[in-house]
């Protein structure tokens, strides 16, 4: 479930927070950025997969995608911060250019500044559980005390992919698999050689993959299918495919 979103410097949205509801549908006219609410959202999920700095290079590199506003409304360096409120946890990314300038032709990748998870919505001082800052990730044990877990994390590495583990650090596995169940369905194919449309081995799935290949073993558990009838059709008849 995720109570808040929290997107700033992401393309137009400058600070935006909202607490989505279990169905939500934006509206607006073209260019008012329903779609970069959208887009941050998949960013957020690519931190937990492992591929947020490649997901910004691929639109663009952070430097097109972080906010562009009018410089004076710029009171520090502009970074791109993402951030959600689950179930019992919360998680913010930070991300931004490096400080120093590069000879690498790899200098205009982002770099991960700092990541926080803290114990429901509002971060305070007495809340915060698990801290990244550069390289170094420490978190905050039973008696109060902070153990600092890893010291060499890559600025393109999130803790998510490095210290998921639930003796070392609970909070950061619980929240990286939530975000790994989130699911986008905006990109699958409809065509005759699409996942969707192939035979599937049968096992079961409580979700469907965003491809929605897995879409007929679901089907099947309530298809007719074994009484001789057609497998249903994957989709409404407005994507029917000519064959
Ligand atoms: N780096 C940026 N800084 C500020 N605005 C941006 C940036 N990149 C794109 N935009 C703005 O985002 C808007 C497009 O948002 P988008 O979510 O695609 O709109 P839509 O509501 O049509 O889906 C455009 O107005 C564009 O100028
Ligand atoms: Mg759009």
């Amino acid at each position: 479930m995720l109570n808040i979103l929290a997107i700033s410097n992401y393309r137009s949205l400058r600070n935006l927070i909202v607490p989505p509801g279990a169905l939500n549908l934006i509206t607006g006219p073209n260019g008012s950025g329903k779609s970069n609410v959208y887009r941050a959202l998949r960013l957020l999920a690519d931190t937990a997969n492992g591929g947020v700095v490649g997901s910004l290079a691929r639109e663009g590199g952070i430097s097109s995608t972080l906010w562009a506003g009018p410089a004076t409304q710029r009171k520090e360096p502009v970074a791109l911060r993402l951030g959600f409120h689950g179930n019992e946890f919360s998680y913010a990314i930070d991300l931004g250019l490096p400080k120093l300038p590069s000879e690498s032709v790899f200098s205009l990748d982002p770099e991960i500044k700092s990541e926080c998870i803290w114990h429901g919505a509002q971060l305070r001082p007495a809340t915060l559980l698990v801290e990244r800052r550069n390289g170094m990730v420490r978190i905050r044990r039973d008696g109060g005390e902070w153990e600092v877990v890893e010291s060499h994390l890559q600025p393109f590495e999130s803790m998510m992919e490095r210290i998921a583990d639930p003796q070392r650090a609970a909070e950061v596995l619980s929240l990286r698999d939530q975000i790994r169940s989130w699911r986008f369905y905006d990109h699958f194919r409809t065509d005759a050689e699409s996942p969707a449309r192939q035979l599937q081995i049968g096992t079961y799935t409580p979700v469907l993959d965003t491809t929605v290949g897995t879409w007929r073993r679901r089907c099947k558990r309530f298809s007719r299918s074994e009484m001789g009838a057609p497998w249903p059709r994957p989709f409404p008849m407005r994507f029917r495919v000519q064959r």
